[in-house]
């Protein structure tokens, strides 16, 4: 794992001294809210409809046990016992006491953490793979270069004040785990001809215009990689719309100006920015790489695994649902899953969080990781340990074995905590988990993943939900709108509107709707809701969701589209 160098770690410290001050002027009164916002945004931390909220980054989604027991000391001591983990490898805190800020900061910079660059219109925390240096199919980890990313973004002189914020996420797979299609660049490792490189993707996003990024570099080797990020952002922060917040984003500047122009403007500004890399960012990279090599792998029977699969059917349910396959023989990659039915996806108690770190520590190399889909991962498990993991998961509600189920659902904070919000997320969440929990359907239903924003942000990534939820506000009543059919993986995909939107009352009956719909057509049980969907478009969901009339509708919209295509 990083370890903060001496400059970073006086670069926090300092950074917090200069808050703490801000802070008490703002509680003495001798700054006003608005003179304080810049500054507390500088600092991760927002106003939120019952309290200020503090979101803390944790880098590429790693951290350490004695990390995790902090943010749980956090938790505890200054607010309502929990945290809340986002789908930006954040953590939330949705109660702290201004007051009580500077002191929250220096508990982070004390195991090296901090908020800084988690809002504003900066480069965001640079998001990773959460099976990064574990996952069997990784070409390689792509930490090391996310972590150089984030030294190089983190206050950046020219990059303090963008067009708008600007998000990074990295994959060392080809399995992408990182939504790197749905980010302002996006970047894939991939090995062509032996050699390893970077493809450079550009200007995906969710939000209000939703859009699937576009190759702007297929193939950069990785000593040019900074440079030419620098210079995509470069271009970006020239020409970027600043005239309207809703056009500011990369993906608008990439969509009017086309990526080709775009491609050659980066490349002009590339060729006068790369002398100004002297291969200094390489010897840093080199360093930074020693940081994250793997952990010595135990060599141990694995015959104890197999006879607690044997004899205990609820951990082998958990075992074919919770793991994922790591490219150490003998071990396992865990997902511990924070959606037990009915419970806010992505919140953790203190209690909860100090089980996952003392299970990381006693059995898992020290690391744990943060998904960008709520959930919580222990990289390094051996098969021999797995079953004391288990029981001692469900000794604190951590052992739901829904990973990539129904119940499996991502949703924003909503109207229990956004000021943007304009409906409820959590309690469609927690409502479809326990409805489907109680119809026993997850396990044959399967691959599944519903997403749920409360507004057009899009925060909860509903557009590439294979199920996407949208919450709106129709004349003082909620409304959520579903799309099906999108996906977040290699091959992104944005959804498809079902039509009309659902009451509050009727939006978790219409998921029913369409699982039952699924079930009915799917040509044989291994066919995922998704491969249904593209074999049978919208029509069957449609007539099922509203009838005939509309499925007809959608029936010619899709033969006109087969024969345009
Ligand atoms: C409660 C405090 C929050 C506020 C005020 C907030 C605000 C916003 C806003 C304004 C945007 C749209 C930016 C744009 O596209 O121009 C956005 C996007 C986003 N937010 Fe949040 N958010 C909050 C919480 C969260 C949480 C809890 C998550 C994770 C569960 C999250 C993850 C995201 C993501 C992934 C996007 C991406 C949209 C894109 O790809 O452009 N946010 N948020
Ligand atoms: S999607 Fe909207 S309601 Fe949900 S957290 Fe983001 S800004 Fe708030």
């Amino acid at each position: 794992m990083y370890t903060y160098s001496e400059f970073d770690a006086a670069f926090v410290a300092e950074r917090n001294r200069q808050f703490r001050a801000q802070v008490a002027r703002r509680v003495d009164g001798s700054l006003t809210e608005n003179e304080f916002k810049p500054l507390r945004l500088m600092n991760g931390l927002y106003l939120q409809l019952h309290a200020y909220m503090l979101r803390v980054a944790i880098p590429y989604g790693t951290l350490g046990s004695h990390q995790m027991r902090q943010l749980a000391v956090i938790a505890e001591r200054w607010d309502k016992g929990h945290g809340h983990f986002t789908t930006r490898q954040n953590i939330q805190f949705n109660w702290p006491k201004l007051a009580d800020v500077p002191d929250i900061l220096d508990a982070l910079g004390e195991v090296q953490m901090h908020a800084i660059q988690t809002s504003g219109n900066t480069i965001r925390n640079v998001t990773a793979d959460h099976f990064a240096g574990a996952a069997a199919d990784e070409v390689a980890d792509p930490r090391p270069i996310a972590e150089l990313i984030r030294q190089w973004s983190t206050d950046h002189p020219e990059f303090q004040a963008l067009p708008r914020k600007f998000k990074v996420a990295v994959t060392g797979s080809p399995m992408d785990r990182a939504v790197t299609l749905a980010h302002d660049i996006g970047l894939r490792i991939v090995r062509r001809d032996g050699l390893i490189g970077y493809q450079v993707i550009v200007g995906g996003g969710l939000g209000r215009t939703p859009m699937i990024g576009k190759v702007l570099h297929d193939f950069l080797p990785e000593e040019d990689l900074l440079p030419y990020i620098e210079a995509v952002v470069s271009v970006w922060n020239s020409i970027g719309r600043r005239d309207n917040k809703f056009k500011s984003r990369i993906k608008i500047t990439v969509h009017e100006h086309g990526v080709d122009d775009i491609r050659a403007r980066v490349d002009l500004r590339y060729a006068l920015i790369r002398p100004q890399f002297s291969g200094i960012d390489q010897q840093m990279l080199g360093a930074i790489r020693d940081d994250f090599r793997a952990p010595e792998f135990r060599v141990a029977p694995t015959d104890t695994y197999d006879a607690a699969r044997k004899a205990n059917p609820v951990f082998r349910a958990w075992a074919d649902t919770n793991l994922a396959e790591h490219r150490a023989p003998g071990y396992a990659i865990v997902s511990i899953s924070l959606k037990a039915h009915g419970e806010t996806p992505g919140d953790a108690t203190a209690e909860q969080m100090r089980v996952m770190a003392d299970l990381a520590e006693r059995y898992g190399h020290d690391e744990l990781r943060i998904s960008h889909e709520q959930n919580v991962i222990l990289p390094h498990i051996h098969q021999s340990d797995l079953h004391a993991v288990h029981a001692a998961l469900r000794e604190v509600g951590l052992a739901t074995a829904n990973i990539g189920l129904i119940s499996d659902i991502i949703a924003c904070p909503g109207m229990d905590y956004c000021t943007l919000a304009t409906a409820r997320s959590i309690p469609i969440a927690q409502e479809i988990a326990t409805r489907f929990d109680a119809l026993k359907l997850e396990h044959e239903i399967g691959e599944m993943k519903i997403k749920i924003s409360g507004c057009i942000n899009a925060c909860g990534h509903h557009h590439v939900g294979h199920i996407g939820i949208l919450g709106l506000d129709r004349a003082g009543v909620e409304n959520y709108q579903i799309t099906i059919g999108g996906d977040g993986g290699a091959d992104a995909r944005l959804g498809d509107r079902t039509g009309p939107g659902f009451s509050a009352d009727d939006i978790v009956p219409a998921i029913e709707t369409i699982m039952l719909t699924y079930l009915k057509h799917r040509s044989n049980p291994s066919e995922t809701f998704l491969a249904a969907y593209r074999r049978l478009g919208m029509a069957p969901f449609k007539t099922a969701l509203y009838g005939e009339a509309e499925a007809a509708k959608a029936a010619k919209r899709k033969a006109v589209a087969d024969v345009a295509a």
